[in-house]
C-alpha cells in the first residue's frame, strides 16, 4: 500500500510505501533532502514540516523528541516540525520544507 506526500510549498506530490520513513520517500523520489548525519537521529538538518496528516504519521518516538529538543528547544515538541528520517509514512499527509534553523 502505498499513500500520498505532497508538498504545500512546491508543486510536487509523491508516493510513500506505507510504514516508509519520509526521507527515504524523497530520496526515492529523486528529491534532494538535507541529511547530514545519514538518519542516525542525530542532526536535525532532515525536518519537514507536517501541514496535514498527522494522524498518518508514527509518533514521536524518545530518540526523536530528545534529538529535537537538544536542537531546537522543547517548544519544537508542540510544533508540527518532525524528523523525516525518523518519521513514517501510514496515510496521506501535506508536507512543506521549514525555513528557520
Ligand atoms: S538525518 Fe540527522 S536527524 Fe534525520
Amino acid at each position: 500500500m502505498s499513500h500520498t506526500v505532497k508538498f504545500t510549498d512546491r508543486d510536487e506530490v509523491i508516493e510513500a510505501n506505507d510504514g516508509q520513513t519520509i526521507l527515504q520517500a524523497l530520496l526515492d523520489s529523486g528529491i534532494e533532502w538535507m541529511h547530514a548525519c545519514g538518519g542516525f537521529c542525530n542532526c536535525t538538518t532532515c525536518r519537514v514540516k507536517i501541514e496535514d496528516g498527522m494522524d498518518n504519521v508514527s509518533d514521536m518516538h524518545e530518540d526523536e523528541k530528545n534529538t529535537l529538543r537538544r536542537f531546537q528547544g522543547d517548544e519544537v515538541l508542540e510544533g508540527p516540525f518532525r524528523l523525516s528520517c525518523q518519521v513514517t509514512v501510514h496515510g496521506d499527509i501535506k508536507i512543506s520544507e521549514p525555513d528557520w534553523y
